[in-house]
């Protein structure tokens, strides 16, 4: 999936997160191909609607496009911590989309699988039934309510399992258990798709480089790798490719186990596998098969 951006320097972009697995992706990638951007993160909090519009109104080019993946991300943790995840996921998303009507700025804001309750047996498409299951998913699917109640100029991508050199994954897990310990058991009951955050936000700004020349319709799109597994084979796929590029210096074994063996604070959707057809069509691109994805990342080591 190349990155050939060619977005005009009178574009603007405000990238909020930019500190976060996703932001940095993307922030390194606009530096790479020269695009205008600022990016903050925690130092303009989301949840305050004022520091979002000074920070807008003292910038001397206009903001013409907004990237949200300034998140609350901890699923387990959120069980705890109801008011503050939704303070930022839910409140937050609708002031960045308040925020972006007032500016005259499009907003691209970052979702998630979570938002559905696992039930489906095929691939969720975009206006599917929503029923999150877990305070994390309720707060990203308000998020999702707030932002195009606010500003239906907005763009929403939904994607999953996300992977990066920039954060803490469960790539970066697998690889330090397998180096540590001769034994892994990883759940084998919920399916769902891998995404390195590098192929997803080549393809955010390849949303915005397209919605620049033509007409993209605004709303929810959803982006992941291609082909749906389980965590185990995810970590069975981690194993050979780590073992074959010297990543993993020890053998390992890795097992499959059930959900219910595995303690967990929330429960998961069992199966979030998305369809990616509708952003197949309006962007004209191919979906990185996560193999391939995964083999590339971990060569960028
Ligand atoms: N990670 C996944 O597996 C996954 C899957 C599906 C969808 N997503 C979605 O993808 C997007 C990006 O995820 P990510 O994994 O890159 O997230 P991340 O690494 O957790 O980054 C989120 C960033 O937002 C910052 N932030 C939190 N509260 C803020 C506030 N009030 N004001 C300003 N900044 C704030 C965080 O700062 P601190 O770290 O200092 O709090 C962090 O730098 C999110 O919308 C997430 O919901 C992620």
């Amino acid at each position: 999936m190349a990155a050939i951006l060619r977005i005009g320097s009178d574009k603007m972009i405000w990238l909020i997160g930019n500190k976060g697995m996703l932001g940095t992706e993307i922030s390194l990638l606009m530096q790479k191909s020269g695009i205008s951007f600022v990016g903050t993160d925690n130092e303009v909090d989301i949840t305050k609607l004022a520091e979002l519009e000074v920070f807008v109104n003292k910038q001397a080019l206009p903001i013409t496009w907004i990237i949200n993946c300034a998140a609350y991300t901890a699923v387990d943790k959120a069980e705890d911590d109801t008011e503050i995840c939704s303070r930022i996921n839910t409140f937050g998303a609708g002031n960045i989309s308040k925020c972006a009507k007032n500016s005259g700025a499009r907003l691209i804001h970052i979702s998630t699988d979570y938002v559905f309750d696992g039930t489906s047996t095929q691939p969720y498409r975009e206006d599917d039934t929503t029923n999150p299951i877990g305070i994390y998913g309720i707060s990203k699917r308000n998020g999702e309510l707030a932002v195009m109640e606010n500003n239906p100029h907005s763009y929403i991508i939904r994607t999953s399992w996300l992977y990066g050199k920039y954060g803490n994954n469960f790539v970066h897990t697998m690889l330090r258990l397998m180096n540590e310990r001769d034994e892994i058991k990883v759940v084998d009951d919920q399916r769902g798709n891998p995404t390195w955050a590098y192929n997803l936000a080549v393809v955010i700004l390849g949303l915005i480089e397209a919605a620049n020349d033509k007409d993209i319709p605004f709303g929810i799109y959803h982006f992941t790798n291609k082909g749906n597994i389980t965590w185990f084979d995810f970590a069975k796929e981690i194993y050979r490719q780590g073992k074959e590029m010297g990543l993993i210096k020890k053998d390992c074994n890795v097992s499959a186990c059930t959900s219910a063996e595995y303690p967990a604070k929330v429960k998961r959707p069992a199966y979030s596998v998305l369809d990616k057809s509708k952003i197949k069509a309006a962007l004209e691109v191919e979906i990185p098969l996560w193999e391939t994805s995964l083999k590339e990342f971990f060569q960028r080591q």
